[in-house]
């Protein structure tokens, strides 16, 4: 009778399948944003209970208001730790297409990386939990902890349908420990374990003047730009410094503890580095704080779009009828999105200027996350990552935001254990999105690994 494979055997005999996988999935173009890929999405979830059923979990698809969710668990430990593994099978839209090398669902292989839409975010990462069990299942031996999926697919548009379910099925979820890998590592060969992320909550601007375009050559002189009076209101939500400017905006924003500001100056930033990656002459930000500080644990707001007027090749002499702009406000975890929401709004109506009329839409919305840093499951997340990638994680904070977090702590109670096996050049939401697949393998790994260590700190 053949043995069954020791945890490492299965681990190494399943690499090529566990590739396999992942491109199979990265081939379905689930883009949560785009109603006509429904279609897509369903495949996507579909993928995602069939892998688990075939892995023998107990599995299901679970319709919301929205996109549906996959839910599959193994048998239960008594006495045992329940570990939620949360992920995203829903991706950003490719485009700019023509700005990819290869095309964004087709996935290649180019340096050591898959580039494919959803690579890093979140197919690849997600994926790293299925092929962790995966292995542990192979060797035969029993599960020191209960292990749940619950997969979404819509994470890129706010989570909507998993947070209207989320309260009603609390006990299917319940959970000790919550399992995230959709995040980075701190860098190359520094693994990371992440404790904070920034929240959002999103707008669109919207201001109207005139009618109908005017010719600016007849009507210029006559009336207020919309495109300048949007320009005069994005110009009035920040100071020259980057600090921003609407009143009270800051009033919840605890200060960063010195020891937290200790911390964190600890992790060596190389700036000209950076400016190189970003392809920037300079870094710009709110002063007094650093770079770490202001993408993690500063609020910060951002213009994401911005549309009005002639965009055609050559001119055309006219004066807008309107203009709009997307903008988002990243959130320290102190912030609510509500609140914040509220002074933005009363600070538009303070500055907008009277000639044009405007209306400002909310879009979705969610709190930041704080964990605790001395928790006994991070202490076992720290030695499992340990052991796949040769070197002890870091702790950080990260400026990105999983509008569900937040929820999970607060409706299940449960640690937050964000692990990234990501870059921060994966370029996630970008063209030529990649995941690096010694990182994809070494996931797996850590992910294997933490099963084991998550059932030895019960
Ligand atoms: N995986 C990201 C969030 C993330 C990125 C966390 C980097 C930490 C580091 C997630 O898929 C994402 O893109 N979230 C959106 C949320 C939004 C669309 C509601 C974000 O942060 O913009
Ligand atoms: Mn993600
Ligand atoms: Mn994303």
């Amino acid at each position: 009778m053949a043995t069954a494979p020791t945890l490492e055997q299965a681990l190494t005999d399943q690499a090529a399948q566990r590739d396999a996988h992942l491109i199979e999935w990265l081939r379905i173009p689930s883009v949560s944003a785009d109603p006509t890929h429904r279609g897509d999405i369903q495949r996507a979830a579909q993928w995602a209970m069939q892998r688990l059923v075939q892995l023998g979990l107990k599995a299901e698809l679970i319709e919301t208001s929205g996109n549906p969710l996959v839910f599959a668990e193994t048998p239960p430990v008594p006495g045992g730790k329940r570990v939620l593994v949360y992920g995203h099978y829903d991706v950003q839209p490719a485009d700019p297409l023509h700005l990819w090398n290869s095309p964004p669902f087709e996935p290649a292989f180019v340096d050591g990386n898959i580039v494919a839409r959803g690579a890093t975010d979140d197919k690849g990462q997600l994926l790293t939990h299925i092929e962790g069990l995966a292995a542990w299942l192979a060797t035969g031996r029993t599960l020191p902890v209960q292990v749940k999926f619950l997969i979404e697919g819509e994470e890129e548009v706010g989570s909507d349908g998993l947070e209207q379910w989320l309260p009603q099925h609390a006990e299917k979820v319940a959970c000790d420990v919550v399992v995230i890998s959709d995040n980075s590592q701190f860098a190359d060969g520094q693994p990371a374990i992440t404790y904070g992320l920034r929240g959002i909550v999103a707008f669109e601007l919207f201001v109207e003047g005139p009618a109908s375009d005017l010719h600016s050559g007849v009507f210029g002189g006559a009336v207020l730009n919309p495109a300048l009076a949007l320009s005069r209101i994005l110009a009035s939500f920040h100071g020259p410094d980057g600090r921003i400017a609407i009143p009270g905006f800051y009033d919840s924003v605890r200060a960063l503890s010195p020891q937290e500001r200790e911390q964190i100056s600890q992790l060596a930033v190389d700036e000209g580095q950076l400016c190189r990656q970003l392809g920037v002459s300079e870094l710009f930000g709110e002063p007094g704080y650093s770079v770490l500080e202001r993408r993690w644990a500063r609020p910060t707001l951002d213009v994401n779009g911005l549309t009005s007027g002639y965009q055609g090749t050559g001119s055309k002499t006219i004066i807008p009828a309107v203009a709009s702009a997307k903008f988002t406000i990243r959130l320290v975890p102190e912030q609510q999105p509500e609140e914040i929401a509220k002074r933005v709004e009363r600070h538009i109506s303070a500055v907008a200027p009277p000639a044009v009329r405007w209306r400002l839409e909310r879009g979705h919305g969610a709190p930041g996350m704080l964990a605790r840093i001395d928790s006994p499951s991070i202490a076992a997340a720290s030695r499992a990552i340990e052991r796949a990638f040769g070197k002890r994680p870091v702790l950080i904070r990260e400026g990105g935001s999983i509008p569900i977090v937040a929820r999970f702590q607060e409706v299940l109670g449960a640690d937050c254990l964000l692990l990234g096996w990501g870059l921060d050049d994966d370029r996630a939401h970008a063209p030529n999105e990649k995941f690096r697949l010694a990182d994809f393998h070494r996931g797996t790994r850590a992910s294997a690994f933490l099963w084991e260590e998550l059932g030895n700190v019960c």
